[in-house]
């Protein structure tokens, strides 16, 4: 009995840290579609950005949509949405 106890009490405290040790789907996606070689200087969420300056949720599906077909990355809708999660998360934590 105890070591059930035991047991079930390692796997609620230990499994979230192995979630949070996996990197964010869309980060990887990110990352392999290079969006860096012009965000690392550009940056995200920032005031001199002003072309589109997402101020809702769906404006940065938007973004993200616009640099996916310029660069054709031929990201599925799916993983477009793992992305923009990710930038979201990471940037401008807005309201879904
Ligand atoms: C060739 C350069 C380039 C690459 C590579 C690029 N972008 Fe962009 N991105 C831009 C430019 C230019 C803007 C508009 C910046 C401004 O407002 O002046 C922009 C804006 C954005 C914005 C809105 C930023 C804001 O807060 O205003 C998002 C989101 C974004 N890009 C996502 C991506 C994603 C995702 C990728 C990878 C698929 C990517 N970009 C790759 C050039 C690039």
């Amino acid at each position: 009995m105890k070591l059930v106890h035991k047991t079930i009490l390692t796997t609620i405290l230990f499994s979230p840290f192995s979630v949070l040790a996996e990197p964010h789907p869309g980060k990887v996606l990110f990352d392999e579609a290079n969006c860096m070689k012009c965000h690392s200087t550009m940056g995200f969420n920032k005031p001199s950005l002003k072309k589109m300056a997402p101020d809702n949720y769906q404006d940065l599906q938007g973004a993200v949509a616009y640099c996916d077909q310029n660069l054709n990355v031929g990201w599925f809708d799916d993983e477009r949405e793992k992305v923009v999660d990710y930038l979201n998360k990471t940037y401008y934590q807005f309201p879904q």
